[in-house]
């Protein structure tokens, strides 16, 4: 009945994370089908602009990785998975090199090496960049290599579910978007590389595609996932006009020399860090914002001044043309004037548990890229989710490939490739009920007021109880206005509003669980880290209930002291 499509290799996503798993894999002599949501190269990683951290010690010398992986475990607030931190900051290196072997172009010092550049809460310059459109520089470099390759590349399809048999991954079922009919992967190894879910909150820097798929798909499967209750936000944000609300403003601009001012012209950091000032962690930045704007001394826009008007016209220019195009276009020239920005959902610290090797805990399933938690713990530096992408995109490209050289073609469950295709038609065919765009509307406010940066016991339950009361009577109501199979937009928009209330359920639920401030986490009714509470929550589906519990941390080189 249906047609099925067989490979070695299975790649979902097809950002940073997700290209580099491809490229990695296509090395082996296995057959790669690589699934993008979008148009390859259309991928949220464009839209990281600061950079991409590597203790290459080109500008500052006395920078090495285990300087790196000290900042990034401090950073992170201790809950980070040592073994994964080694792992990044020992291969990031190498795999900006990768990038450079495939054409990507960095800045340069005066003697030709890669340029490095501050970023918040690091020891030495260590962010490498083009500009201030880093994300973009490697996303281009990446498409072009996997073209080069041979990867087959299946564009506008959303994976709606995986396929399992015995606790094995073995495939997915998806939608072609562009015919709307169904797909059904038989694979012998998979990566989810399927990026964040800061859609769903209402503000966010992420793009229009990040509803958490992968959080959801790889929950349903039985997967484990870990500290979702950490979600980062960035502390610079546009502000106006509306419809660029939340848009991602570089912490470049502060690694470059911006200062946060509030209404009333003060430097307000020396309030919140009074030694590093706007380059603390962004954890401290977005609240020291939030509480700027929170205690009235924010503009009337509701935001605070970001100021680099001091800072040379040709400086500007050159390191942050992409700041200066975008607020030019809303009339605000960032040379002569400050631009007006408020904290942003910008990415989730937490996602599925992965080992060093990019496995997951079920067979044959990898994954890479901001779908993992672990490396980043309770708030990641800046700079370290481009590098994430490419160190473990490539450990799970070469660790599903050669899983697939060691396995026999699986079989795959037709009653799940059914289940997952009349989930998807029941949406279709239902004629009244709840229309997706009203079911993510309410959410993202839901999100953004009661489970953002500052959290409460009462409002944590408050969500909770809205987001059990949207998955028990909206998501079995959604339905969408047009019928048609291609390119029904709104169709997608309907399943990934079921694949957002289960990512809210899962950040709401470990955020009431987590009863302390630490990283990204800060409950208002518990202002403090709890040593209790030095532990990583985790989450998994059990016997068809989300199941909450509690493991150590992976410590294995440094303790707090
Ligand atoms: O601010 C930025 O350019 C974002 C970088 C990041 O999140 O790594």
């Amino acid at each position: 009945m249906y047609e099925v499509i067989d490979t070695d290799v299975l790649i979902i996503g097809a950002g940073g994370a997700g290209c580099r798993a491809a490229i990695e894999a296509s090395n082996y002599n296995v057959n790669v089908i690589l699934v993008s949501k979008e148009l390859l190269g259309k991928a949220h990683t464009c839209m990281a602009e600061g950079g991409y951290n590597a203790a290459l010690g080109n500008v500052d010398p006395a920078d090495n990785w285990e300087v790196h992986f000290k900042d990034t475990v401090i950073g992170g607030a201790w809950l980070n998975d040592q073994r994964l931190v080694e792992i990044l900051v020992k291969e990031a290196p190498d795999r900006i090199f990768d990038l450079e072997e495939y054409g990507a172009v960095f800045d340069r010092t005066p003697d030709g090496r890669i340029a490095q550049r501050m970023f918040g809460k690091q020891t030495y310059r260590r962010t490498c960049y083009a500009a201030d459109r880093t994300g973009l520089e490697i996303m281009v470099t990446l498409v072009e290599e996997v073209r080069r390759r041979d990867v087959n590349v299946i564009e506008e399809a959303f994976v709606m579910d995986l396929l399992t048999k015995g606790g094995e991954v073995v495939g997915a079922v998806a939608i072609d978007v562009k015919s709307g009919s169904f797909l059904t992967f038989r694979a012998k190894a998979t990566v989810l590389a399927t990026g964040g879910a800061g859609r769903v909150y209402k503000v966010t820097t992420n793009a229009a595609q990040d509803a958490g798929d992968g959080y959801a798909i790889g929950y349903r499967a039985g997967a484990r996932l870990i500290d979702m209750e950490m979600v980062q936000f960035h502390p610079t944000g546009m502000v106006w006009p509306e419809s660029a609300r939340g848009k991602l403003v570089t912490e470049s601009v502060r690694g470059e020399g911006g200062i946060l001012y509030n209404v009333h012209k003060e430097r307000f950091m020396r309030r919140y860090a009074p030694k590093e000032l706007e380059l603390a962690g962004r954890d401290v930045v977005a609240r020291g914002v939030a509480t700027e704007i929170v205690e009235g001394r924010g503009t009337p826009r509701g935001g605070v001044y970001l100021d680099v008007s001091h800072l040379s016209a040709s400086l500007i220019e050159e390191r942050l043309p992409t700041m200066l195009r975008q607020f030019l276009d809303v009339g605000v020239d960032i040379r002569k004037e400050p631009m007006e920005v408020s904290p942003t959902a910008h990415h989730f610290m937490g996602g599925l548990m992965v080992d060093e090797e990019a496995r997951t805990t079920l067979k044959r399933l990898y994954a890479a890229g901001e779908v993992t938690g672990g490396v980043h713990g309770g708030n990641r530096l800046g700079g370290n989710a481009l590098a994430d992408t490419q160190v473990f995109g490539k450990r799970a490209g070469e660790g599903a490939a050669k899983c697939a050289l060691e396995s026999t073609p699986p079989s795959i469950d037709r009653a799940q490739v059914e289940e997952a295709v009349n989930r998807a038609l029941r949406v279709l065919n239902r004629k009244e009920g709840v229309r997706p765009s009203e079911l993510r509307a309410k959410l993202a406010d839901l999100m953004w007021n009661n489970v953002g940066i500052f959290r409460t016991e009462a409002g944590l339950k408050e969500a909770i109880t809205e987001i059990e009361r949207m998955k028990e009577r909206d998501v079995p109501r959604l339905y969408v206005m047009g019928k048609g199979l291609r390119y029904n937009k709104e169709w997608i928009e309907a399943l990934e509003a079921e694949n957002m209330v289960t990512v809210a359920e899962m950040v709401a639920k470990a955020a009431l669980m987590r009863e302390e401030s630490r990283g990204a986490h800060y409950r208002l009714d518990f202002p403090r880290p709890d040593d209790k509470w030095f532990i990583n929550i985790v989450v998994e589906r059990e016997l068809g209930e989300m199941s909450f519990k509690t493991v150590p941390v992976a410590l294995t080189r440094l303790r707090p002291s």
